[in-house]
């Protein structure tokens, strides 16, 4: 299934710069750059993160090649077979920045150039060290989607939910605004989720009893009132003598929706026994625990990337190369265009 090309990978949809080289299967380097000037503002600035993507793509593609002792471009040229680029969906301006340089790249090295939807690319990160039984239920979670994407072929995706409001990455975030917590809110609040008491708050789960969408909007808003009400009942210090607690609530919430439409989707599609997690939010401790239970209780088998695989990098969208056949997709540079907006 995989194709045994070695992929210069290139990722800068949102505010993470990540340059992958990849051998077939295999990881070489994987190298991310997070930028760090967006916390101040409590979210990313699209025009910051481009600035910031175009002062350190060459960078970490350099980064890259030494980190597995490739001197020079011209080593590096002789030894990719082909480009690999994010094409959207994503921040105009930051996928801008990779596309073009991986056309210039491309155009300067003669080597064919391959657009790779960001969103795909999240999914078949599970690719990277795990085998993967088709057909499977993907949970899709990051800060811009949340989707639940049966896949029954490589590229071959049907979206059976999705939300009609808020990702759950924003849920975290901006729940975690609300609590005073860094952006982007999600790691911290995970990190406090595991020292808290879940049932502290009763919080709402969106669309619980209904299909296979998703509504976050409504705990944002929870957690707002729920907020303020305790400040005005017993103090500031209240929220922080109770911030695992009150994190450890908005996690439950948010993770219990999935688990709830996992379990939903599965009973519409019985034959699917593989689910994968995918996008930012599957580097959530509480959800793969909990996935872990329902993999358990219904029999399916649960896979997640490693870590670094979860958040935006290269190495997805060198995976997700790798998965299309040799020839039939490689793009010329007229035709590769932005994909800036999300399908389905
Ligand atoms: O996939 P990703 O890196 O970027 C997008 O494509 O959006 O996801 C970023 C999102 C953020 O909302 C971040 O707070 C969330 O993933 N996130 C987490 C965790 N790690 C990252 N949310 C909950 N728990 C985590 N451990
Ligand atoms: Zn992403």
């Amino acid at each position: 299934m995989y194709s045994p090309r070695t992929i210069l990978a290139i990722e800068t949809s949102c505010d993470d710069t990540s340059v992958a080289i990849l051998m077939g299967r295999k990881v070489l380097a994987n190298i991310t750059y997070t930028q760090a000037i967006h916390e101040q503002f409590g979210g990313v600035v699209p025009e910051l993160a481009s600035r910031e993507h175009d002062l350190k793509i060459a960078l970490c593609v350099e980064a890259a090649f030494k980190k597995i002792g490739w001197e020079s471009n011209e080593q590096g040229m002789t030894k990719i077979d082909a480009i690999a680029v994010t094409q959207g969906p994503g921040l105009m301006g930051s996928l801008l920045v990779g596309l073009t340089f991986a056309k210039g790249l491309a155009l300067s090295w003669n080597k064919p150039l391959l657009g790779i939807n960001h969103m795909d690319a999240h999914i078949y990160a599970n690719f990277i060290d795990h085998e993967i039984a088709f057909p499977f239920l993907a949970i899709v979670v990051s800060g811009g989607h949340t989707q639940l994407v049966r896949v029954t072929a490589p590229f071959e995706h049907e979206i059976l939910g999705k939300t009609r409001d808020d990702a759950a990455g924003e849920a975290f975030d901006k729940s975690g605004k609300i609590l005073g917590l860094a952006y982007p809110a999600g790691p911290e609040m995970d990190k406090l989720a595991q020292k808290g008491d879940r049932s502290f708050l009763n919080l709402p789960i969106g669309l619980k009893n209904e299909g296979l969408d998703f509504s976050y909007s409504g705990l944002k808003t929870a957690v707002l009132y729920a907020h303020n009400n305790l400040v005005e009942k017993h103090g500031s210090g209240y929220i922080t003598a109770h911030i695992n607690d009150i994190c450890a609530s908005v996690s439950h919430a948010i993770t219990e929706a999935l688990v709830v439409k996992t379990q939903r989707a599965l009973k519409v599609h019985p034959n699917i026994k593989q689910v994968v997690l995918a996008g930012g939010v599957s580097a959530n401790s509480m959800l793969r625990s909990k996935m872990e239970e329902l993999a358990k209780q219904l029999g399916f088998v649960l896979a997640y990337p490693k870590m670094e695989y979860c958040t935006d990098n290269g190495a997805m969208i060198g995976i997700t190369a790798q998965l299309m056949p040799i020839g039939s997709t490689e793009l010329n540079l007229a035709s590769l265009e932005l994909q800036a907006y999300a399908r389905g």
